[in-house]
């Protein structure tokens, strides 16, 4: 793929939940292009409609209007059984609630071995551990104190280590990744997003970072979509966003960063 050609985009997008007085306009008619190798990020407050995206993105959440676009192919198309599968080799998602990624009943290392399910090559049990030990040091965590747990034995920080171990096992060309690292303390967390940029460059993988925190945004990010009441209200490069904000919740975001420093990285 050209490094300006759309990988996923949407086109009047939206996710209506409930109806009646309980209904939710979740995201409003959204238009966006993700190109290849780009890293952009989703930013807006709490129930803006972030996750929303993610969900569609996914193919989790069917869209109620619009349509979304993987190279050129309406998702519809990979909606269900083993279309969804091959869609998942290729757009995979890491979650703000990292419960929700793994089998509560099988330990670490089953559930990690369930990801080759995913992949091609066959590989013997043996170079399969050896795969999942490796990424699992990637991410900062001991392979000899998780594997034989169950998820509910770790803390939320691993759970989310753990999810990002699976991205560097399966290796897809697009990752949507929401608040993937809001359970990880600061220590860790430069050093994870550090290796998250990286897989852009090694892997040309596509990501789409969704996040509150628009510094964080700022430091991982090439372009900023901001999100508000499901639409979204703005979008630019990363330093235009930043510094030469035009809309005013734009703006009201920029002011609650501390700090905005890239040298942070
Ligand atoms: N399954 C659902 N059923 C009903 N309403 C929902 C559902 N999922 C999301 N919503 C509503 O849609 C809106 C957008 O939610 P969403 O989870 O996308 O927000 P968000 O931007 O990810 O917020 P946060 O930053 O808190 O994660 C909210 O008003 C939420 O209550
Ligand atoms: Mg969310």
């Amino acid at each position: 793929m050209q490094p300006n050609s759309a990988i996923l985009s949407a086109e009047g997008l939206t996710r209506i939940f409930g109806s009646g007085k309980k209904k939710v306009v979740a995201v409003d008619h959204v238009d966006f292009d993700i190109k290849f190798k780009e890293i952009v990020s989703l930013v807006g407050q709490s129930g803006s409609g972030k996750t929303t995206i993610g969900r569609m993105l996914l193919n989790l959440l069917k869209p109620s209007e619009g349509k979304i676009k993987f190279i050129g192919r309406n998702i519809k198309e990979f909606a269900k059984g083993k279309a969804r599968l091959e869609y998942w080799k290729k757009v995979q998602g890491v979650f703000q609630d990292p419960f929700s990624s793994f089998n509560q009943f099988f330990s670490i290392k089953r559930n990690l071995r369930r990801t080759f399910r995913l992949m091609e090559q066959k590989m013997s049990a043996e170079q399969k551990d050896a795969l999942i030990k490796q990424s699992l040091e990637l991410v900062n965590v001991d392979p000899d104190d998780v594997m034989d747990k169950f998820p509910f034995e770790l803390s939320g920080g691993q759970r989310q280590r753990i999810m990002l171990a699976r991205i560097f096992l399966i290796k897809p060309k697009v990752l949507i990744a929401d608040e993937p690292t809001s359970m990880i303390d600061a220590t860790l967390r430069s050093g994870i997003l550090r290796l998250l940029m990286k897989l852009r460059d090694a892997e040309e993988m596509t990501i789409l970072f969704i996040t509150h925190d628009m510094g964080l945004a700022y430091y991982v990010s090439d372009r900023i979509f901001v999100m508000h009441e499901g639409k979204i209200v703005e979008e630019g490069d990363a330093e235009e966003i930043v510094f030469h904000p035009s809309h005013p919740y734009t703006k009201k975001l920029i002011s609650d960063v501390p700090v905005l420093n890239k040298e942070w990285l």
